[in-house]
C-alpha cells in the first residue's frame, strides 16, 4: 500500500471518531484503526461513509505503512495500560522520527514517563488534553499539547486548524510544554471544570430548596446570567437542562438521583495540589461535595436525625438572586486564581516555562470550561506576564472587592437556611486567608514545639532562624528539626 495519509487515529469510540471526520473536513487524508474491526468497519460504512480520504486499517501493521512520514499515530484510547499496550506494540512498526500522540485524559506522570522513554528509542511523544466532549472533537475542541517538542512542527497545523477558534480568530490550541506539561494543565481544565460545575449546582441549591425559587424560574435566571459576566458553556447547558421536561411535564433534573460520579481528574488535581502544598480548596470542596453525595442512603438515613433550621427565606428573592450571581462569580474568580496557582507550582517545580496567557486562550472556546471570563484571565497575563496571582490582577482585585459584600451575605443566609455551599463558602474562606496579613499559624507554630520540640521563627527575627521554649519547665533544650513537607 502507497503511504498517503497525513495522519492514523487508533481508537474508533465517539472522541476518535469525531476527531477523524473533522481533521477530514479540514482536508487531511486519516488512516483509522480500532482493536474491534467491526468498529472500523461501522464507522467506514457509517459517519465516513463517502470520504475516500478516511482510510480504513485492518491491521496494525498495515495502518502504521499507511502514513506519510515522519509518520503521526494518534491513540484515542482508555488512558492507563491500554496506551502503553498500543504503545509497545506501534514501537516496533515505527521507524525514528516519528510521533505518538496521545489524546486521552492520561495522567500526566505517565506522560512524562512515556515521552523519556520513547526519546531514548528515537521515538517522538506528545500527550496532549483535547477538551470540549463529542461535539468539541467534531467542530472544534480545545488541544493542549506537550511532550517532546520536536514533534510540535509536524502536528501544529493539523491540531491548530482542527480546534477551537477564540471570538478573536486564534485557535485554542499551542504548545504548551515539556513532559506531561499538556496532560497536566488538561488535569487543573477538568479540575476547575468540577469547580465550576459545583458552584452552579450550589447556587440553585441554595435558590431552589433555601428561597423557594422554581426550577423553571431558575432556568430563566441562568439564562439571564449567561447574558453577562458569567457568560461559559455550563452555565448556558444548565439554563437549557432546567427547561428539559420529563414525561410528566415535570423537570427532568428533579428525578435525577442526586449522587454525583467522577472519572478521577478532579482527585488527581487535589492529590497533586496537596502534593505541591498549594491551596487549592475550591477544586477538592468539589471532588469530596460529589464524594459525599454518593452517600446517599447514610445520608438518607441522617435526614432522619437531623432536620435543618426551620427558618424561612425572608427579603427579597429578585435582590438575594443578584447576590448570588455576584458570588458565584467572585467564588469563580478565586476557583481559577488556585488553579493558575497550581500550574505555576507545578512549573516551578519541573522548570516548565509556561505562558499562563496562551493556557487561558487555549480555554477560551472549544473547552468544557469556556468562557468570556478566560479573555480577562488572557489579557491579565499578557498585562502582566510575572502576575504573582490573579487576585492581584487590577481587573480582578477590583472585581472581588466589589462582590464581596453580597458574596458574604450569601454564605451567611446559606449558613442560616442550613443549605450547604462548600464551594463558595471555602472560596470566601481562601480569600480572607489570602487577603489576612496575619493568620493563627502562630498558634500552631507554638503548639507544635509544645508536644514535638518542633521550634518556630519569631516575628522579630529574620526568617529561617529557629527557636525552641521549653514550655513547662520540664523539657530539655534539645529542638526537632524544622524541615517542611
Ligand atoms: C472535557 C471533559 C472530559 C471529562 C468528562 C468527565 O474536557 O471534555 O473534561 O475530559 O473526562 O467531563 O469527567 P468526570 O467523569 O470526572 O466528571
Amino acid at each position: 500500500m502507497k503511504a498517503k495519509s497525513d495522519i492514523g487515529l487508533l481508537g474508533l469510540a465517539v472522541m476518535g471518531q469525531n476527531l477523524v471526520l473533522n481533521m477530514n473536513d479540514h482536508g487531511y487524508t486519516v488512516s483509522v484503526f480500532n482493536r474491534t474491526p467491526a468498529k472500523t468497519r461501522a464507522f467506514k460504512s457509517g459517519p465516513a461513509a463517502g470520504r475516500d480520504s478516511v482510510i480504513a486499517a485492518y491491521d496494525l501493521e498495515e495502518f502504521v505503512q499507511s502514513l506519510k512520514q515522519p509518520r503521526r499515530v494518534m491513540l484515542m484510547v482508555k488512558a492507563g495500560h491500554v496506551v502503553d499496550n498500543f504503545i509497545s506494540m506501534l514501537v516496533p512498526l515505527l521507524d525514528p522520527g516519528d510521533i505518538i500522540i496521545d489524546g486521552g485524559n492520561s495522567h500526566f506522570p505517565d506522560t512524562t514517563r512515556r515521552t523519556h522513554d520513547l526519546a531514548q528509542k528515537g521515538l517522538l511523544y506528545i500527550g496532549t488534553g483535547v477538551s470540549g466532549g463529542e461535539e468539541g472533537a467534531r467542530h472544534g475542541p480545545s488541544i493542549m499539547p506537550g511532550g517532546n517538542k520536536k514533534a510540535w512542527p509536524a502536528v501544529r497545523d493539523i491540531f491548530r486548524s482542527i480546534a477551537a477558534k477564540t471570538p478573536n480568530g486564534e485557535p485554542c490550541c499551542d504548545w504548551i510544554g515539556p513532559d506531561g506539561a499538556g496532560h497536566y494543565v488538561k488535569m487543573i481544565h477538568n479540575g476547575i471544570e468540577y469547580g465550576d460545575m459545583q458552584l452552579i449546582a450550589e447556587t440553585y441549591h441554595l435558590l431552589h430548596a433555601g428561597c423557594g425559587v422554581s426550577t423553571e424560574e431558575l432556568g430563566a435566571v441562568f439564562e439571564r446570567w449567561n447574558s453577562g459576566e458569567l457568560e461559559s458553556f455550563l452555565i448556558e447547558i444548565t439554563a437549557e437542562i432546567l427547561t428539559v421536561k420529563d414525561t410528566d411535564g415535570t423537570p427532568l433534573v428533579e428525578h435525577i438521583l442526586d449522587a454525583a460520579g467522577q472519572k478521577g481528574t478532579g482527585k488527581w488535581t487535589g492529590i497533586d495540589a496537596l502534593e505541591l502544598g498549594v491551596p487549592v480548596t475550591l477544586i477538592v470542596e468539589a471532588v469530596f461535595s460529589r464524594a459525599l453525595s454518593s452517600y446517599k442512603s447514610e445520608r438518607q438515613e441522617a435526614s432522619r436525625h437531623f432536620s435543618a433550621p426551620n427558618i424561612p427565606f425572608s427579603g427579597s428573592r429578585n435582590a438575594f438572586v443578584e447576590k448570588v450571581r455576584t458570588a458565584l462569580y467572585a467564588a469563580k474568580i478565586v476557583s481559577y486564581a488556585q488553579g493558575f496557582m497550581q500550574i505555576s507550582a507545578a512549573a516551578h517545580q519541573n522548570d516548565w516555562k509556561l505562558d499562563y496567557g496562551s493556557i487561558a486562550r487555549m480555554w477560551r472556546a472549544g473547552c468544557i470550561i469556556r468562557s468570556r471570563f478566560l479573555g480577562e484571565i488572557t489579557r491579565a497575563f499578557e498585562d502582566n506576564p510575572k502576575l504573582k496571582n490573579l487576585l492581584l490582577a487590577p481587573f480582578f482585585a477590583d472585581a472581588v472587592r466589589k462582590a464581596a459584600p453580597a458574596w458574604r451575605e450569601v454564605v451567611i443566609e446559606a449558613v442560616r437556611l442550613g443549605i450547604p455551599v462548600p464551594a463558595l463558602s471555602s472560596a470566601l474562606a481562601f480569600f480572607d486567608g489570602y487577603r489576612s496579613e496575619t493568620l493563627p499559624a502562630n498558634i500552631v507554630q507554638a503548639q507544635r514545639d509544645y508536644f514535638g520540640a518542633h521550634t518556630y521563627e519569631r516575628t522579630d527575627h529574620p526568617r529561617g532562624e529557629f527557636f525552641h521554649t521549653d514550655w513547662t519547665g520540664t523539657g530539655g533544650d534539645v529542638s526537632a528539626g524544622s524541615y517542611n513537607a
